[in-house]
């Protein structure tokens, strides 16, 4: 569904140009699938504002309206028939109630407004915005490596181009999927989303284990970070189940059964799957929330 070309008439109106922005935008220009005249985004620090500008050489501004108004505009300019415009909100989830309100009758029918502020159901954007045609978005903060999981829906308005260039959008943070169902938005947040803090804190014990051990700091973090590396690497090429690769290594009375030994005594698949379940549990009462006060 990536199409190399499928973001040539297509501008892009950031509104709240952090990290996730930032990575977007540096995506999308470093694998020159748009130009820098195609972004505009809007960010209140005048600091912030000249940093992009300087080195992406995309056009910030200030205000939000401006943002998502001069990207249907200037497109629209251009070529009337091919041009479409898509707001892109990447404000924290706290920002979002005000902003929707601020946006309210800006975003014309014809835009396409996606969302990665986590937490925020599409019902909420839509109702806010008066709009229809919404894509909601869970990317992790491996996106900002380009090594991102990100997983997207959108509302039955978005149209079949509009897909592909989702597609291409997203595809610049990392790999992305398309799923139907929104519920599987706040299951991603559970599971890829904030996947990375389990295996942050599985990479921090292994370290300290080593330690422990005997090692440097250095030396173990080396050791622990390669061998994460490695195994995602193998598992993925060899296109083996985890159980299988784990068995290779499991000889009779070895050091790897005594160890796995170990880790099912001190429950460790349960706790990761409770986790997993917590932080599910936690996405979906923080989507019923309207207020959006607390973020991932
Ligand atoms: N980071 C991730 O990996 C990740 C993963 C999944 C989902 N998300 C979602 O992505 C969204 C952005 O995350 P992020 O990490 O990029 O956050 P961020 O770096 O804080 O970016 C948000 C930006 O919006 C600016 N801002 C604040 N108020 C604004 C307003 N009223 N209008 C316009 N801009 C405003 C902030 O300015 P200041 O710098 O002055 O505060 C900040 O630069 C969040 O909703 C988050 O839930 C992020």
């Amino acid at each position: 569904m990536n199409q190399p070309d499928a973001l040539s008439k297509v501008q892009l109106s950031f509104i709240g140009c952090g990290a996730m922005a930032e990575a977007i935008i540096a995506g999308l220009l470093k694998n020159q699938l748009l130009k820098p005249e195609q972004v505009v985004g809007s960010h209140p620090r005048t600091e912030r504002r000249e940093e992009l500008q300087a080195k992406y050489g995309i056009r910030i501004v200030e205000n939000n309206r401006a943002a998502v108004a001069f990207g249907h505009s200037s497109e629209r300019a251009k070529d009337r028939k091919k041009a479409s415009s898509i707001v892109i909100l990447t404000v924290k989830p706290q920002r979002l109630g005000a902003l929707l309100g601020e946006l309210r009758e800006v975003v014309q029918q014809d835009q396409l407004v996606l969302s990665i502020v986590a937490g925020a159901r599409i019902e909420t954007i839509a109702n806010d915005l008066l709009h229809r045609s919404i894509v909601r978005a869970m990317p992790n903060t491996p996106a900002q490596i380009g090594q991102g999981m990100t997983v997207w829906t959108a509302t039955p308005e978005v149209s079949e181009a509009q897909l592909v260039q989702i597609h291409t959008i997203l595809g610049a943070l990392g790999r992305e999927l398309h799923v139907t169902e929104e519920k599987m938005i706040d299951m991603a947040t559970a599971l890829s989303a904030t996947g990375p803090t389990y295996i942050f804190l599985v990479m921090e014990a292994l370290i300290d284990a080593g330690v422990h051990l005997g090692f440097s700091r250095h030396m173990a973090q080396e050791l622990v970070l390669q061998t994460m590396l490695g195994s995602v690497l193998f598992a993925q090429e060899s296109h083996k189940h985890p159980a299988e690769l784990r068995n290779m290594v499991t000889s009779p009375g070895g050091t790897s059964a005594e160890a796995i030994y170990q880790m099912e005594k001190g429950s460790l698949r349960t706790v990761l799957s409770k986790a997993v379940w917590a932080a599910y549990q936690r996405a979906a009462a923080l989507g019923r929330k309207v207020n959006l006060e607390v973020c991932l």
